[in-house]
């Protein structure tokens, strides 16, 4: 027993090992777990529950914020240790055994899991394993570096299993803002109309008579990998920050702009270290991910506040952080994801959503998921939730890929649509900038190919788009050739035209 991490006498013979807390699952239980972009996730009995797997022929359904950090999702695929999953993913192992069909993947928009369990539309859970900073004097959790879909597992599961990690200082408390919305038919707004303001409670309320075993941790979170901006990266930072610039000039922005939603990964993070050297002032962050951009944009003074699900980030801002919570403890609050992720909110506040596409097509379909039409990659995360409801919704991706750009990014037709041409504004590679706010289908094709199609593609796409377009239509198509580029790819290495003749001969 830790006085100071558990201050709830009734617990007092609660604690267990993390090899107990795995046993308790059974074959086809469903498992919600904390852990949300790496952030705040079970780091003792998920681990141990793959190790349990290697041995039994037994599988969990196991539903979390997002993905898990070090090697957990790896683990558990490669023990066989799960039959379901949701809502998203990160890690090889797990995607090679979801596109094998070993594990079945639901692929959910990051704001819908805790309505659908909320609403009964899901199984009931069997157990919730919640990361702690400690437990209060009334049994209620002071969660971690995440909030993700914790609250909802530990309001609605039969039992509890929290997992206290000492690793994590106590100043913590005070940066969550638990909120659980009413239930339908008398849902109430969810009342947020600006990045910083709170609306519940700052501990997880639990039923302590839920709560059936607690574990000791000091495992810190896995880091974030960090990449440093390449010539890419720059030039579509750069582009985005030009565009931001004329945005302010036509009066539609001001120098604080709107609050910002970035998706995590090289270019979001480029693009935000960007606004730290322009002319930007008072930016505020509505967002599921704080990362290393946050914390510099803050140091800069130009960020003031940011709100968001989660805190993911390197090892050295991490541990920066943690030495200097202090300094940004009341600059940042951690929210439910179906509250950092509302449609409601996300309108209401007027986020700028900048996500990253996996491939977008010359009407600006997007797909973020989906690797040829089949193969899954993550999941749509929380880029559906902003792009749909955004004040600007702005895709960014490079514009070809692999040796000899055997890729394109810029297709006829998108191979698996996650956001259709009617939530996407902006669409920007590292060659240009093609903003589509008030163009229709035909006018969006011309501005596409030109600003970002690759130059070695361009020509390949704007003959595909003539010859649809002298058969018709709103869309011009031939869907016979539609998906050209990609079968060309599969089939002979590349998307290019003029390769498969070479290839052919
Ligand atoms: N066939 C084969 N491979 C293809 C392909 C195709 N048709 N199209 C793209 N690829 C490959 C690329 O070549 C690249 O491979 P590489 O890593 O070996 O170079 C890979 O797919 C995509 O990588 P990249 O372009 O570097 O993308 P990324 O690492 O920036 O990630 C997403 C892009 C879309 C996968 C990622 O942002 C994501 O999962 N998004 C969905 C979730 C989300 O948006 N969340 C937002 C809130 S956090």
């Amino acid at each position: 027993m830790n006085p100071e991490r558990i201050q709830f006498q009734k617990y007092e013979d609660k604690v267990i090992s993390a090899h107990q807390a795995a046993a308790f699952f059974k074959d086809k239980m469903v498992v919600g777990s904390s852990g949300f972009t790496k952030a705040g996730d079970s780091k003792a009995v998920l681990p141990a529950f793959a190790l349990r797997a290697e041995h039994e022929d037994i599988g969990i359904t196991l539903i979390t914020g997002a993905s898990l950090g070090h090697t957990t999702d790896a683990d558990l695929a490669r023990t066989n240790a799960l039959y379901k999953r949701m809502p998203f993913q990160v890690d090889p192992v797990m995607r090679g055994k979801i596109n094998n069909g070993e594990i079945l993947f639901i692929d959910q928009h990051l704001s819908e899991t805790a309505e659908l369990l909320e609403n009964k539309h899901l199984a009931q859970l069997d157990f919730a394993i919640i990361e702690a900073t400690y437990i209060d004097t009334n049994g209620h959790i002071i969660p971690t570096t995440s909030v993700g879909n914790s609250a909802t597992f530990a309001h609605l599961a039969n039992k509890i299993i929290i997992e206290i990690n000492t690793s994590i200082p106590f100043e913590f408390k005070g940066i969550h803002d638990i909120f659980i919305p009413t239930h339908y038919p008398n849902r109430d707004v969810i009342n947020i109309t600006a990045s910083d303001d709170r609306i519940g409670s700052d501990v997880i309320r639990i039923d302590p008579d839920k709560v059936v075993g607690i574990v000791f941790t000091e495992i810190p979170d896995s880091p974030a990998q960090t990449t440093a901006p390449d010539a890419k990266t720059t030039a579509i930072a750069n582009h985005l920050l030009a565009f931001f610039e004329k945005e302010i000039q036509s009066g539609r922005l001001t120098k604080s702009l709107m609050p910002l939603q970035a998706g995590i990964g090289k270019v979001a993070n480029a693009v935000l270290s960007g606004l730290a050297k322009g002319d930007f002032e008072n930016l505020v962050m509505y967002s599921e991910v704080l990362q290393d951009s946050t914390f510099e944009l803050m140091d800069t003074g130009k960020m003031t506040f940011a709100s968001a699900s989660s805190i993911t980030v390197s090892e050295s801002c991490y541990q920066h952080l943690l030495n200097n919570f202090d300094q940004y403890k009341d600059k940042i609050v951690l929210r439910p994801q179906n509250i950092s992720n509302s449609a409601e909110v996300i309108r209401r506040l007027g986020i700028i959503g900048i996500n990253t596409a996996i491939e977008f097509d010359i009407y600006g379909n997007v797909n973020s998921t989906h690797i040829s039409g089949t193969k899954m990659m993550n999941g749509i995360g929380g880029s559906g939730d902003f792009a749909r409801n955004a004040y600007l919704s702005i895709f960014v991706t490079q514009s070809a890929s692999k040796d000899g750009n055997a890729i394109s990014h810029v297709l006829p037709m998108v191979s698996h649509t996650d956001h259709t041409e009617h939530d996407v504004d902006i669409l920007v590679t590292e060659q240009g900038l093609a903003d589509l706010r008030g163009l229709a289908p035909r006018e969006r094709a011309k501005v596409i190919i030109e600003n970002c199609a690759h130059p070695e593609y361009r020509e390949q796409l704007q003959d595909y788009y003539n010859r649809a377009s002298e058969r018709g239509g709103h869309t011009p198509h031939i869907l016979e050739e539609a998906f050209n580029f990609h079968t060309r790819y599969l089939e002979t290495g590349t998307m290019k035209q003029n390769c498969l003749a070479t290839y052919e001969g």
